[in-house]
């Protein structure tokens, strides 16, 4: 996809109506941290549209980035910061619970795990809850940049193992930083979308 405009169109917090839109969306979901919001900001050729933040917990709704008009890449709040109250992590759940189940234009969920560590408890639990609620998550391996290249291949084995993936299935690594697996999430997400 050729970006020709960007805009955050919706923002949704945890009371909110979720929108009932006309273009297919595509969502990242991730624990907090993981680089969601800077994945989106370099698939949309921008620096900050998407804020993000060395503190985890940054984006706390669910954002709607319009594409050229066409279709939304859903930005949504990270799971796992310890420092989010039990009660506020129960309202987020219920929120991307909510959006997961009632969008009728998700085409695809795209599940971010850092690569340098092994999936946490709760990647794990992410990935199996996407998968009951009838997607199949794509994994993108981010920080990418941290990483020499000779250690790759054994984190990305390392990622799969931990997530007990099919052997099918894919892992993208991908660096905010070195732009490393850009093209490759277009690709994939030009095909989802049947662009
Ligand atoms: P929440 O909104 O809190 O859920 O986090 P998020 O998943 O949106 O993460 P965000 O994009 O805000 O990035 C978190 C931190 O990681 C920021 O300091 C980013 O600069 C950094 N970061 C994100 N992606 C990369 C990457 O590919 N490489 C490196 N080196 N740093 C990254
Ligand atoms: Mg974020």
């Amino acid at each position: 996809m050729i970006i020709k405009n960007v805009s955050l169109d919706i923002v949704c917090g945890v009371t909110s109506t979720l929108p009932e839109n006309e273009w297919p969306e595509i969502a990242f979901a991730g624990k907090s941290n993981v680089g969601k919001s800077s994945l989106i900001n370099a698939l949309m050729n921008r620096k900050s549209l998407a804020r993000t933040s060395s503190q985890p917990g940054k984006t706390q709704t669910i954002n709607f980035y319009n594409i050229n008009d066409c279709m939304y890449l859903v930005d949504l709040p990270g799971y796992g910061y310890a420092k989010v109250a039990q009660s506020e992590k129960e309202k987020w759940g219920k929120l991307i619970e909510r959006y997961l189940h009632s969008s009728k234009m998700l085409r695809a969920v795209f599940l971010l795990i850092d690569i340098r560590h092994e999936p946490s408890k709760n990647d794990k639990m992410m990935y199996d809850w996407i998968v009951a609620q009838g997607y199949e998550p794509i994994i993108i391996a981010t920080k990418l940049d941290k990483l020499k290249r000779s250690q790759v291949q054994k984190h990305v084995k390392m990622v799969r193992q931990g997530l007990s993936l099919l052997p099918g299935s894919q892992v993208i690594p991908f660096s905010a930083v070195t732009k490393q697996g850009r093209e490759e999430i277009w690709d994939l997400m030009d095909r989802l979308i049947g662009f």
